[in-house]
């Protein structure tokens, strides 16, 4: 049987729609709302406006060009939360009255357990099996940093979390500091591959089991860069690729050293990342490497599904519509996560 789920995406500062046929994807449409920049962060009232004025031309291109007519559809897949009240409502309001004017399902999707099932989308691109079960997947994105117990599809345990900021957060935060655009990730890695890593050294916080703290970081780089710009005004100037690195390798190594302490723990070496942070090309590489030091199986991301996309909403969309997991017209959003 051939499935069509529409997934739409408009959790934080991204509008996007994806159509996917079962597992393939057909089409993955992102429109990025370029108005934050002026901000140095997302402002959630520009975000839902933005939200509104690209989510007609976001679907519509994702359904021409997954060559298919809207009335092929089986069911329209929505994010629920955790995201910006006001953004998740626009996409909500249109899925629920996109899918009754259809005659067709509606399906809530967790934006988490979608960045996480973003592994099993199969495309031209798909180079092996998705993971086997149960696996760990380190999620890391702008608002969240966690280790996850994956025991199927659905049954997933938080094994290990932040207790303050996520590791995205903290890359963005740093970035602002060094007076770089917003999202500062992308940014940071891109200046990082210029510099050296063991220029600045950083304290690495000491948090027990498999949680994450990152404030203790993020304000070590705050003093730091305070104290040496009163004796060289140019110094962060003088200094971005290095500083760039050293922050990166700072925050790549608390991730790696928890996501190792979970492997060992749990006895599981089938282990992926996910999340805007899963993009970052440094913990990409010492997955790599881990991978052949520690006999792990892991699983990387393609760009286009670490950061937010619609593809994973639809992916997530596809296997809840095998299991008839749907919602009705009176599924509201969630800000925080379940
Ligand atoms: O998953 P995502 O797109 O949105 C949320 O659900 O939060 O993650 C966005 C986060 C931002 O903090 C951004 O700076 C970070 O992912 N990010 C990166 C990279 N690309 C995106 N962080 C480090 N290196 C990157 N290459
Ligand atoms: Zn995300």
């Amino acid at each position: 049987m051939q499935v069509y789920i529409l997934g739409i995406e408009s959790s934080c500062d991204d509008t996007a729609a994806a159509v996917i046929e079962n597992d393939e994807i057909r089409s993955n449409i992102t429109a990025r709302q370029e108005v934050h920049r002026l901000y140095g962060g997302v402002v959630p009232e520009l975000a839902s406006r933005a939200h509104q004025q690209n989510i007609i031309p976001v679907i519509d291109a994702a359904i021409k060009k997954a060559n298919i007519s809207k009335n092929q559809l089986s069911a329209v897949a929505f994010t629920q939360g955790p995201g910006l009240l006001g953004s998740l409502l626009v996409g909500i309001s249109f899925a629920k009255s996109f899918a009754m004017g259809l005659g067709i399902p509606l399906i809530e999707v967790d934006h988490l357990q979608a960045h996480i099932l973003a592994h099993f989308i199969r495309d031209e691109y798909s180079l092996k099996p998705p993971p086997s079960f149960p696996f760990l997947c380190l999620t890391v994105s702008g608002g969240h940093t966690q280790i996850v117990l994956v025991k199927n599809h659905f049954e997933m345990e938080i094994i290990g979390q932040t207790i303050d900021d996520a590791a995205g957060e903290t890359f963005d935060k740093a970035a602002k500091i060094m007076g770089l655009p917003y999202p500062g990730g992308p940014m940071i890695d891109a200046f990082a591959k210029e510099g050296r890593a063991d220029v600045f050294t950083f304290a690495k916080p000491n948090i027990p089991g498999l949680d994450f703290s990152f404030s203790g970081l993020k304000t070590s780089i705050l003093y730091f860069l305070r104290d040496r710009l009163k004796e060289d005004p140019a110094f962060i100037e003088n200094n971005k690729a290095d500083l760039c690195a050293s922050i990166q390798e700072t925050i790549v190594s608390i991730l790696m050293s928890k996501l190792k302490d979970a492997a060992k723990q749990t006895g599981i070496t089938e282990v992926a990342i996910a999340g805007g942070v899963s993009a970052n090309s440094l913990l990409r590489a010492k997955l790599l490497e881990t991978e052949k030091t520690m006999h792990w199986n892991v699983f990387i991301p393609r760009l286009a599904y670490s950061t937010d996309n619609a593809a994973m909403i639809a992916m997530t969309g596809y296997f809840k519509f095998l299991k008839k997991d749907f919602a009705d017209q009176s599924a509201a959003p969630y800000a925080r996560i379940k």
